[in-house]
C-alpha cells in the first residue's frame, strides 16, 4: 500500500480517484482537512476498503510514525501543502509550518522507518515529493522553459516554502540515501479545484454574475496541465523514476491569463448560454497586481517524456472544455465549498488589497 498526504485536496482527490481506476492497491490518505481539504470529493469511496482516510497533520511526527509502522507502506507520496500564492502573501506562517516544518517532520518519520527495513525493501521504498515549477521563479518572455537544472529563485512565500521543502528532500537523499523522487509541475486545472485559483474562480464568479478580477494587465503567462495528466505522470514517476532524480511535469500549454479568462467566457456562453442582458466578457475587471507577481512559467517536459515515456493526454482545448462542463454540472459542490470562511477570504483578498 501507499501513504498519500494531502489526498483530500484538489490534486490529491483526483489522484485517489484516478489511482483506483488503475489499481486496487490500498491508499492510506493522511490529510489535515484545512479549508482546502474536502472529503465530499471522495464520497464515492465511502464503502471502499481500498481507501483508508486518516485526519491528521504531516507535522505531527508521532502520529505519522504510528501510521507508517502500522501500515508499512511501500511508498509515501507527499502532496500535503498550503498551496495558494495570495494566501501566502496575506499570511505566510502556515506555509512555513506545513510546507517546510511539516515536510521535515514527515521526512524524519519516514527515514526512521526506512532505516529498519531489510536491504531489498529499503531499495524498493520511495518517497515522492510533489512540488511546483514556481520554485524556479519568473521567466522572461523569450527565455527557454524551465529544465530540471534551472536555478531555484522563488518569489513568493509559497514558492520559497516549496523550494525549502525540495532542498530538504534532496538532502535526505544525498545524506541518508533515502530513495526520494521530486516532481515540479506546472499549473493544474480540472475538477474539484478550490474556487480561489484562477480557473475555478473565473468560472464560478461568471456564473454568479460577479466581476472577473484579472491582476494587472493579465499578460502573465502560466503553463497549464489537466489534473489527470499530472496524476498519470506521478504514477509513472513512482513506478519508474530513478531515486534522487527530479522530473519536471508540464503540458506545453503556455497561455496569458487574459486569454484563459476570455476562453472561459466563450465556453460558458457556448455550453450554458449567455446571460440575458450582458456578456460574460463584460465582467472582466482589471484589479491591482499581485505583489512580486511572476510574469511567466514554462516547463520543459522533455526529460519525463524521454526517460519515462510520459506525455499528457489532454490538450488545453479538451481539458478546459471538460473543466467548464464539470463546474456547470457540479454547482452544488461549489455552493458547499463556499462557506463563511471562503466568503471572508474573498472579501479580504479582493477589497482593500486590490481595489
Ligand atoms: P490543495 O490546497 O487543493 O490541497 C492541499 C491538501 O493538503 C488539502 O487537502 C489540505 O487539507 C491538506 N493539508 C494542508 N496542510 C496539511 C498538513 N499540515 N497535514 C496534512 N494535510 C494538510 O493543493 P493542490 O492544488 O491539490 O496541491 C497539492 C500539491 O501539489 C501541493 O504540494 C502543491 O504545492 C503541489 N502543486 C500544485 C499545483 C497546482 O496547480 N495546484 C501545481 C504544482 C504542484
Ligand atoms: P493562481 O491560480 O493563483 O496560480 P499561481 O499564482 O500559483 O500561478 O493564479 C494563476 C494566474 O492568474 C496568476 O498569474 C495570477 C492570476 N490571477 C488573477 O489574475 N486573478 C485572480 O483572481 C487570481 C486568483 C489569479
Amino acid at each position: 500500500m501507499i501513504l498519500l498526504t494531502g489526498g483530500a485536496g484538489f490534486i490529491g482527490s483526483n489522484f485517489v480517484l484516478d489511482w483506483f481506476s488503475q489499481t486496487d492497491e490500498t491508499i492510506i490518505n493522511l490529510d489535515k482537512l484545512t479549508y482546502a481539504g474536502n472529503l465530499q470529493n471522495l464520497v464515492s469511496l465511502n464503502e471502499d476498503t481500498r481507501h483508508v482516510f486518516v485526519q491528521g497533520d504531516i507535522g505531527d511526527r508521532e502520529r505519522v510514525s504510528e501510521l507508517i509502522v502500522q501500515y508499512r507502506p511501500r511508498a509515501v507520496i507527499n502532496m500535503a501543502a498550503e498551496s495558494h500564492v495570495d494566501r501566502s502573501i496575506l499570511g505566510p506562517e502556515t506555509f512555513i509550518q506545513t510546507n517546510i516544518v511539516g515536510t521535515f517532520r514527515l521526512l524524519e518519520a519516514v527515514h526512521d522507518y526506512w532505516k529498519t527495513l531489510d536491504a531489498s525493501s529499503k531499495k524498493e521504498f520511495r518517497f515522492l515529493h510533489v512540488s511546483t515549477d514556481e520554485v524556479y521563479g519568473s521567466l522572461n518572455k523569450n527565455a527557454p522553459a524551465f529544465t530540471e537544472t534551472h536555478r531555484y529563485q522563488p518569489s513568493s512565500p509559497y514558492s520559497a516554502s516549496k523550494a525549502s521543502s525540495d532542498h530538504l528532500v534532496n538532502a535526505y537523499h544525498r545524506t541518508f540515501g533515502l530513495p526520494t523522487l521530486i516532481t515540479n509541475c506546472s499549473n493544474n486545472y480540472g475538477p474539484y479545484q478550490f474556487p480561489e485559483k484562477l480557473i475555478p474562480l473565473m468560472i464560478t464568479n461568471a456564473l454568479a454574475g460577479k466581476p472577473l478580477p484579472v491582476y494587472g494587465d493579465g499578460k502573465q503567462i502560466r503553463d497549464w496541465l489537466y489534473v489527470t495528466d499530472h496524476c498519470s505522470a506521478l504514477r509513472r514517476v513512482l513506478e519508474a523514476g530513478e531515486p534522487g532524480d527530479i522530473y519536471n511535469i508540464g503540458g506545453w500549454n503556455e497561455k496569458p491569463n487574459i486569454e484563459i479568462v476570455r476562453t472561459i467566457c466563450a465556453l460558458l456562453e457556448e455550453l450554458s448560454g449567455s446571460p440575458s442582458n450582458y456578456s460574460y466578457l463584460d465582467l472582466i475587471t482589471h484589479v491591482k497586481d499581485r505583489p512580486g507577481h511572476d510574469t511567466r512559467y514554462a516547463i520543459d517536459a522533455r526529460k519525463i517524456e524521454r526517460v519515462l515515456n510520459w506525455k499528457p493526454g489532454e490538450t488545453f482545448e479538451t481539458g478546459i472544455r471538460k473543466t467548464v462542463q464539470w463546474y456547470l454540472d457540479h454547482q452544488e459542490w461549489v455552493t458547499n465549498v463556499k462557506t463563511g470562511a471562503y466568503r471572508e477570504w474573498i472579501e479580504k483578498n479582493y477589497s482593500e488589497q486590490r481595489s
